[in-house]
């Protein structure tokens, strides 16, 4: 096996995408492939649609895959942007059946998260790291002294004003409400503030479609903490899943024994 080149995958809520990325430097060895998130998005549906994209790239290798919802053990928990038959299925399994390729699964945010810290604008920091994903779904990440606190889901809180943040300033909100630009950057900026009052961390990362058209020098944020967009932009996801596929070489190793 290779332990260097892997296939990484995201699956977001209007697309999934993937690319073969060189693990060690985080690099896209191949260009993305995006086929549309089927309708409705249950598991057979999707998996059918991991095949054409490892079948895109004559792929035997492992295959990372980013999921938007909880992940547990390639078990997903949580499913609040795509098909609730999801709920409880063992998704590695499921999509090792589909592709016959290992796969690993993890959170979307988590995976993104990791590419950030590897290769991104998180690289090297020691403190509270948080990485927001803003897209269809409000995906949170953080990480402290390096280490990731996986599966956060700090997108669902409720705040001050009653509301449930997802709900309140994601990209699917700003969709379905037609929010201006200004009326969305207040809002981000509202739930930045109180994700900071509880947590204090010492950078905020701001991921997702929306760090590209994010200004670095002029951002239009009022929160009391160093706040930056993603470097890796959209790639993250991928590059990220495909860096946490890298652990299957360690459980290969551990079935060997
Ligand atoms: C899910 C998270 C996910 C985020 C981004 C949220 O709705 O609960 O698990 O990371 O969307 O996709």
């Amino acid at each position: 096996m290779n332990y260097k080149k892997y296939l990484g995958i995201d699956i977001g809520g209007s697309g999934i995408k993937g690319a073969i990325v060189n693990a060690k430097n985080g690099e896209l060895i191949t260009d993305r492939f995006r086929v549309p998130t089927p309708n409705p998005s249950d598991p057979s549906s999707v998996a059918k649609e991991i095949k054409k994209i490892a079948e895109n790239f004559k792929w035997k290798g492992s295959i990372g895959v980013g999921f938007p919802g909880v992940v547990l053990n390639g078990v997903t928990k949580t499913a609040a942007n795509i098909a609730k038959d999801w709920l409880d299925i063992n998704a590695e399994e499921y999509i090792e059946k589909a592709t016959g390729c290992p796969a690993y699964v993890l959170n979307d945010a988590d995976a993104a998260g990791f590419a950030e810290m590897k290769f991104g604008a998180g690289k090297g920091h020691k403190g509270l790291v948080m990485l927001l994903t803003i897209g269809t779904g409000v995906g949170v990440v953080m990480f402290t002294r390096g280490k990731l606190v996986a599966n956060c889901e700090m997108g669902h809180v409720i705040m001050p004003n009653g509301q449930e943040a997802e709900k309140y300033m994601s990209d699917g909100t700003r969709k379905d409400l037609n929010l201006g630009w200004d009326e969305w950057m207040k809002r981000i900026d509202e739930y930045l503030n109180y994700v900071h009052s509880l947590f204090w961390p010492d950078l905020i990362i701001i991921g997702g479609g929306l760090s590209k058209k994010l200004d670095p020098k002029n951002l239009p944020f009022t929160v009391p903490v160093k706040v930056v967009p993603a470097e890796l932009l959209n790639e993250a996801g991928i590059i990220g899943a495909a860096v946490a596929a890298r652990k299957l070489k360690f459980k290969a190793l551990e079935e060997k024994e």
